[in-house]
């Protein structure tokens, strides 16, 4: 049961990129960040229920990157759910966090059932490689799990299936996206939402007339450069963000919260 039986709340986080003995990353010290972002929910959503992290919890994928997102994550005060990214290490993973779920064959995924839909958590990392893939094994146990459940489901990925018109992010998207679709497909009157990350930005909009969302990531963002090619993708430093969502048995909202804001408040 989540705590408020009337709305289920939780974050969706995504890309912290954490490195070892607190270095930085493009010069900016990514754990500061997720730091700062757990202190903001532990502060301000405590009420929520869960967080989700879509993947590129490190930016290298090594132990001591690891020990360092650990370290951060332990002052959550509410539960998570992590994903795999491109800039993971599965097995480095599994050895700091051998509670994570994971599927008979062997990858980073798994399912929390809610009141208002079965969460999917689903592994599209491909060792060597920064874009997705969902192999056949992967595929066998997403269609099987679809198959003996009904009911709202949400899912949550690190790489999109989708382009969203960012030429190097689409390069580096679910490479298999067509043969994800088909096992999709079939369910698609009852996939509430996907959540993605990899992206690092806040990307909303639908595919194939399922409603996606993207959020920013904690480090470091892609610069917004638009159906350009050639030219190089630039990274920038805008806010980093997590959204929270309030879902029930009618909608799925979500909010970007831009938590290092500190502008000034006033009365309307
Ligand atoms: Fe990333």
């Amino acid at each position: 049961m989540n705590k408020n039986p009337e709305m289920l709340k939780f974050i969706h986080m995504t890309d912290c990129h954490v490195a070892g003995n607190d270095q930085t990353v493009y010069g900016e010290r990514p754990s500061t960040k997720l730091r700062a972002a757990i202190d903001s929910i532990n502060r301000d959503h405590e009420d929520a229920d869960f967080v989700v992290i879509t993947g590129d919890l490190t930016h290298h994928g090594d132990d001591a990157a690891y020990e360092n997102f650990a370290r951060e994550l332990r002052r959550l005060v509410i539960p998570s759910h992590l994903l795999m990214g491109n800039h993971d290490d599965t097995r480095t993973f599994r050895f700091h966090f051998p509670e994570a779920q994971r599927c008979d064959c062997g990858f980073i995924q798994g399912s929390k059932r809610t009141p208002y839909g079965l969460c999917l958590f689903l592994d599209t990392s491909h060792k060597g490689s920064s874009a997705g893939r969902y192999c056949e094994e992967r595929s066998k146990w997403l269609s099987g799990v679809l198959g003996a459940t009904d009911g709202p489901v949400m899912l949550f990925m690190h790489h999109p299936p989708f382009k969203i018109g960012i030429p190097d992010t689409d390069d580096s998207k679910l490479e298999d996206a067509e043969a994800f679709w088909e096992i999709v497909e079939p369910h698609k009157d009852r996939i509430r939402h996907i959540f993605v990350g990899h992206a690092h930005r806040v990307v909303f909009g639908n595919w194939r007339g399922i409603s996606v969302s993207c959020m920013r990531g904690l480090n470091h963002q892609v610069s917004l450069e638009l159906l350009r090619s050639g030219s190089g993708q630039h990274g920038n430093f805008e806010a980093p963000a997590y959204g929270i969502v309030l879902a029930n048995s009618d909608q799925v909202m979500i909010h970007m919260h831009d938590f290092t804001d500190r502008s000034e408040r006033f009365v309307f």
